[in-house]
């Protein structure tokens, strides 16, 4: 996500992007479909190509020196390019990961590579160990928007993939955010906690909702939580990419929804029809406070149909546009500067792309979830009227630490509801109670503090 405090990867001079652009009018859209991302992606992203020039310095440095020496030099040369080969070979045959041996994140951790979008993507394919605490695929909602269930059931899913983690706001928001889902039918949330264990509170008011559900425990990896700014959500919404690979979906649509956003009922059709990638502007987004495509072919159609008989929101509405650029405050080389809630994305055209991940990259993951998916910016559709509504907003919960209430325990059983009500506040992660720690509980009557024992003993 785009947003000032990441730091921008370092752009090295480059004319690649012109290279790319000439490139992109030659190449194919349908071809492009269908081509291992690893192949495609690293042609156009100017970071990328240096990265790719980086990786290849020894090739490239001994080029012309080769062209410059003699056939005495290139007699030393050889033997050498021939053993430094060998040892590559030996060595990728050897290691683990070309052996998929790599089952937890210990090990990615001990491969992660700071400021390298490109590696993260190709190698650290996504193979976290999954771990489901629980999940439902009952749907037991009678009528959803005033038509029973049965009026959806040709629809596609939307498979809406939440990451959580604990704080006092945690339930709160998950509330909130249940209660727009329980509007919108053929749904599966897939809540994925940044939590080790799995949280039974959790489980319990999901499955109270009666959306078809799973709660995945997908923990951040340990390493990463010292660092600044923390690659928030990421590990969760690697866990439920692979749900999704496990459970080899190739109908419906994925749509990553934080649980601090603002989802507008609209969205929901909007995003449903999508057959590749949708992308659509995001509300309160860093600087400009929106985030989203530009889209052009739009004006001079609406000019006709507009002023001749209908009404702007019908003739947008009718209007096919293009998106040709990214309208994003945080650009920093992205050639996707989209936030997380501005785009959804068909599972059919994913499953086309074995490489798909989303790498522990702050700022980078939309950009790098979309370059892994072999995007190309004419197979965009633009929604939301031509993304000129806006159908989500990034709206952001104050945190706060859960307070310690200084409140005796002795009078924490059945003589009030004390007891109960801080048990279950305590189980949410709200707030606790403590004999000694903590600002003293003011129980008060007719404005007066009184003792706790005058209320409760
Ligand atoms: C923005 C974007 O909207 C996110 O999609 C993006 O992941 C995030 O920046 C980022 O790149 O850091 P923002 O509001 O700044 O979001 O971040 P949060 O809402 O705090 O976190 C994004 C999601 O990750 C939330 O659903 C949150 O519950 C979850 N999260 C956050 C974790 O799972 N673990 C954490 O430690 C923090
Ligand atoms: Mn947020």
């Amino acid at each position: 996500m785009p947003s000032a405090h990441y730091f921008p990867l370092e752009l090295q001079p480059s004319n690649d992007d012109q290279e790319c652009e000439e490139e992109e009018q030659l190449v194919d859209t349908e071809h492009r479909t269908s081509m291992p991302s690893s192949q495609y992606n690293s042609h156009y992203h100017p970071q990328l190509a240096d990265y790719d020039n980086e990786d290849r310095t020894p090739e490239l440095g001994m080029a012309p020196r080769l062209n410059r020496s003699g056939p005495g030099r290139r007699r030393f040369w050889l033997p050498l390019l021939i053993i430094v080969s060998f040892c590559v070979v030996f060595y990728l045959m050897f290691s683990s990961q070309t052996f998929g041996l790599r089952a937890n994140f210990d090990d990615f951790e001990d491969d992660y590579e700071p400021h390298n979008g490109q590696d993260s993507l190709n190698t650290h394919a996504l193979n976290e160990s999954l771990h489901i605490c629980s999940e439902s695929y009952e749907d037991r909602r009678l009528y959803m928007q005033d038509k029973p269930r049965s009026a959806y059931a040709q629809m596609p899913v939307i498979y809406f993939v939440t990451p959580t983690y604990p704080r006092r706001e945690q339930i709160p928001e998950l509330t909130r955010l249940a209660h727009t889902l329980l509007h919108v039918p053929r749904i599966h949330w897939l809540v994925a906690n940044d939590y080790e264990r799995c949280d039974t509170f959790m489980d319990i008011l999901l499955n109270r909702f009666g959306i078809p559900f799973t709660h995945l425990s997908s923990p951040m990896p340990h390493k990463f939580r010292s660092t600044k700014p923390a690659p928030r959500g990421v590990a969760n919404r690697r866990a439920a990419l692979q749900w999704i690979r496990q459970h080899n979906l190739t109908k419906g649509v994925l749509y990553f929804g934080d649980d601090d956003n603002t989802y507008d009922l609209r969205l929901f059709s909007e995003i449903r029809q999508t057959q590749r990638v949708s992308m659509f502007p995001v509300g309160l987004i860093a600087d400009y406070a929106v985030s989203g495509p530009v889209v052009r072919d739009v004006s001079a159609t609406i000019r006709t149909y507009y002023f001749e008989y209908l009404s702007l929101t019908y003739a947008l509405s009718l209007v096919k546009g293009k998106v040709v650029a990214f309208l994003d405050s945080w650009v920093a080389g992205r050639r996707w500067p989209v936030d997380m809630a501005g785009f959804a994305v068909n599972l059919a055209y994913m499953s086309l792309y074995p490489n798909v991940n989303m790498p522990y990259k702050p700022g980078y993951e939309e950009d790098l979830f979309l370059r892994s998916v072999g995007l190309h910016i004419d197979q965009i559709e633009p929604r939301g009227k031509n993304c000129t509504e806006i159908l989500v907003w990034h709206t952001q919960t104050k945190n706060k630490k859960a307070p310690v209430v200084r409140l005796e325990r002795k009078f924490l059983d059945g003589r009030s509801n004390l007891g109960a009500l801080f048990r279950s506040l305590k189980m949410m992660g709200v707030a606790s109670v403590s004999d000694t720690e903590g600002p003293l509980a003011i129980i008060s009557k007719n404005g007066k503090g009184k003792p706790h024992s005058y209320f409760l003993s």
